[in-house]
């Protein structure tokens, strides 16, 4: 690092109080500083090229003293003399504070001129988050608000990316209003000051709503053969089923009927079909935020005519299956 010399009047005034009885020459504002660009917690050297005719010198942070000659007027231990010879004069400081920033002086005295050099010591923090938003579950419909605080110098950006959809947010705040289940996702907060690489963490956002029915089929059945029926239904949190026949639960016997109860969907389970699985078999979905229910048949092949289902979804929805009664009937009929 260079050391241009600068002469000016509060580098005089210092030096007519450190060496008393110099002579001391007219004030000249010149050169701009040089920078020194250091992470905190890491150490610099702040070296003074001097003259050889040398008689005093001196390192100062702004107005205070650290080093007269060899003498150590500071009490910092983190401030040390790396080198005092003829023609280099350096300190050394160690585990760089934010509040180490700022100008430091090199003063000495050469020729009988007072000469003055400056260096300004820049300290840096990688952007940090320090504080941000918990992971949070909402229903749907409510309001979200998520914040992301950074520190670090130069102050840092702070950006929010949602991870599914791409899409950036510039500041510490989030804001999502009436939050709909597609929204629930994982959102990223990027915090960058050139420093180091990017800070980031993640905050995921559950959006809770009650079961939808989405799928549901009647199922033809050939007796003595096995059979499925299923009940797929979306629900955050996870919905739990409950098979029903006519006024009845139905539960797992671990023989002829299984209950199979998966995240997303229940599948009931008929090992060995006979005449009496025929029927109407209802599926229910429920969580704490509501509930929803439909209706399929397991039917003997040829004996329905079914014309498909349609699906209703809501807080607490049904799924008709239009099945003319005639062929219900039938079904029975048919047994
Ligand atoms: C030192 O940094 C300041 C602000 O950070 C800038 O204005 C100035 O130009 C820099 N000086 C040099 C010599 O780079
Ligand atoms: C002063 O010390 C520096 C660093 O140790 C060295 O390179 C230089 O030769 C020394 N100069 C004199 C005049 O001793
Ligand atoms: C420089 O001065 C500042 C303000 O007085 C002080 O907080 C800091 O510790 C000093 N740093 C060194 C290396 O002397
Ligand atoms: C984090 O920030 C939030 C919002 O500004 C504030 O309410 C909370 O007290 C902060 N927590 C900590 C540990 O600083
Ligand atoms: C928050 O969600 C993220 C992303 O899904 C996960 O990695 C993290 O463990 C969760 N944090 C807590 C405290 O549950
Ligand atoms: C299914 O049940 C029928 C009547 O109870 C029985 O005769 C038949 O052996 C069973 N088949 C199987 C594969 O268990
Ligand atoms: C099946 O049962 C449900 C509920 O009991 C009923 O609403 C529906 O009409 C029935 N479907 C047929 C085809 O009988
Ligand atoms: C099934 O859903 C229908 C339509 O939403 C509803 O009217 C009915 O009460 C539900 N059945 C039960 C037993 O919850």
């Amino acid at each position: 690092m260079g050391c241009p010399l600068v002469h000016n009047a509060l580098a005089a005034l210092i030096l007519v109080l450190l060496f008393k009885g110099s002579s001391v020459h007219s004030a000249e504002i010149g050169l701009l500083p040089d920078n020194i660009t250091v992470l905190e917690g890491e150490s610099v050297i702040l070296r003074c090229r001097i003259d050889e005719e040398v008689t005093h010198k001196a390192w100062l942070n702004r107005s205070n003293i650290l080093f007269t000659g060899t003498d150590k007027w500071s009490l910092d231990k983190r401030v040390t003399l790396l080198n005092s010879n003829n023609s280099d004069f350096s300190i050394h400081i160690e585990k760089v504070q934010v509040s180490d920033e700022g100008p430091y002086t090199c003063t000495f005295q050469a020729n009988n001129k007072p000469r003055i050099s400056h260096v300004y010591v820049i300290v840096q923090v990688p952007a940090r988050i320090v504080n941000i938003s918990k992971n949070v579950s909402v229903n749907e419909g409510e309001n979200v608000n998520l914040y992301c605080l950074a520190v670090g110098r130069p102050e840092p950006t702070v950006t929010w990316k949602d991870q599914k959809y791409g899409m950036v947010s510039e500041g510490e705040f989030l804001d999502i209003t009436e939050i709909k289940r597609q929204q629930a996702e994982d959102y990223e907060c990027i915090t960058h000051n050139g420093v180091a690489p990017p800070d980031r963490r993640k905050v995921k956002v559950t959006v809770n709503y009650p079961p939808m029915i989405t799928d549901m089929k009647n199922m033809p059945a050939h007796l003595g053969k096995t059979a499925v029926l299923r009940c797929d239904a979306m629900a955050v949190p996870a919905a739990s089923f409950e098979w029903h026949r006519d006024d009845h639960k139905l539960v797992d016997t671990y023989n002829t009927l299984r209950i199979k109860n998966e995240k997303t969907r229940s599948l009931l389970l008929f090992t060995n079909v006979t005449e009496k699985h025929f029927g109407n078999y209802t599926c229910f979905a429920s969580n704490r935020l509501g509930s929803s229910n439909a209706s399929i048949l397991l039917f003997r092949p040829g004996a329905l005519q079914g014309r498909g289902t349609s699906l209703h979804a809501g807080m607490s929805v049904s799924m008709s299956v239009w099945v003319s009664l005639s062929a219900a009937l039938l079904l029975k009929v048919s047994i």
